[in-house]
């Protein structure tokens, strides 16, 4: 892949005007950390292959190389540090929307940035954070989308891809390309309010487990309820069964459905 057809297929005003895609890395994420300080706000990093991927939780992703997008988009944003977890869902909504149009698979949202076609995890983000100085950071947003792979371990039971899903390959540079100019999108109207408030609906109407019954499993805490969708800063609105309305933080969370994964 090289980074030029993925930049003369997007139209963003900066987002990724610097890119770079690499053969082979340890991880898009701690690459972006370690050009962090030269590199410019919006910096597009792109793999055919890492050899540490990492996942939420302390997990590790492993991907097959060539055939998957692996990325990392690098941001210094101008808001509020407690806000800029955030910028994940925005990362989500993106890959739905780039899915959609793309290949027309109804991709879903599993809160909070899990992306799902017909129950199967398809894509994960990892967004992480360097502080430089007291309200100076740089954020990393990670995301793994398993494009044509067709074959996945035995351990990953919930996982597919687009290609299995569709039934074609599909162009990873397209895809990425799309992705980056709904996020350019988000991104403007996140930035006016610091918030979701201009975009909470549209996640919760992409949002699987609108609606739900899901188990919370909180390190220490697991409980069910239904799920209400999201709120003005991406938590999501559980009501308990006993009737008590909580408001879960993403950070360390799991929510899983009663009956399986969604
Ligand atoms: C998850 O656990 O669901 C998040 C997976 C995030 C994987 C992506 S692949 C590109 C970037 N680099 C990494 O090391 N991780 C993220």
């Amino acid at each position: 892949m090289r980074i030029e057809d993925i930049q003369s297929r997007m139209n963003t005003r900066w987002l990724a005007r610097s890119g770079i895609c690499l053969e082979c890395v340890d991880s898009t994420n701690l690459y972006a950390g370690r050009i962090a300080e030269q590199a410019e706000h919006g910096t597009l990093i792109v793999a055919e292959e890492q050899t540490c991927g990492k996942g939420r939780r302390g997990r590790s992703w492993e991907t097959e190389k060539r055939v998957n997008v692996m990325m990392t988009l690098l941001l210094r944003p101008e808001i509020r540090k407690e806000r800029a977890s955030q910028l994940t869902l925005l990362m989500a909504m993106a890959v739905v929307r780039g899915i959609r149009d793309l290949t027309g698979l109804a991709a879903k949202i599993k809160w909070p940035n899990d992306i799902v076609v017909n129950e199967k995890k398809v894509c994960g983000i990892l967004t992480e954070m360097i502080m430089k100085t007291d309200d100076s950071y740089d954020v990393m947003i990670g995301t793994g989308i398993n494009v044509n792979q067709m074959e996945f371990s035995e351990e990953l039971i919930h996982a597919g891809s687009l290609k299995t899903e569709l039934g074609k390959d599909i162009s990873r540079e397209e895809l990425i390309a799309r992705i980056l100019d709904v996020f350019e999108e988000l991104y403007e109207v996140f930035t006016e309010t610091e918030d979701l408030s201009g975009l909470y609906e549209e996640y919760n109407e992409v949002c699987v487990n609108v609606g739900c019954q899901v188990r919370v499993l909180e390190p220490g805490n697991e409980y069910v309820g239904t799920a209400h969708g999201i709120n003005k800063i991406g938590e999501l609105v559980v009501q308990k069964e006993t009737g008590e309305t909580v408001c879960v933080y993403a950070g360390e969370v799991s929510v899983r459905g009663l009956y399986g994964y969604v």
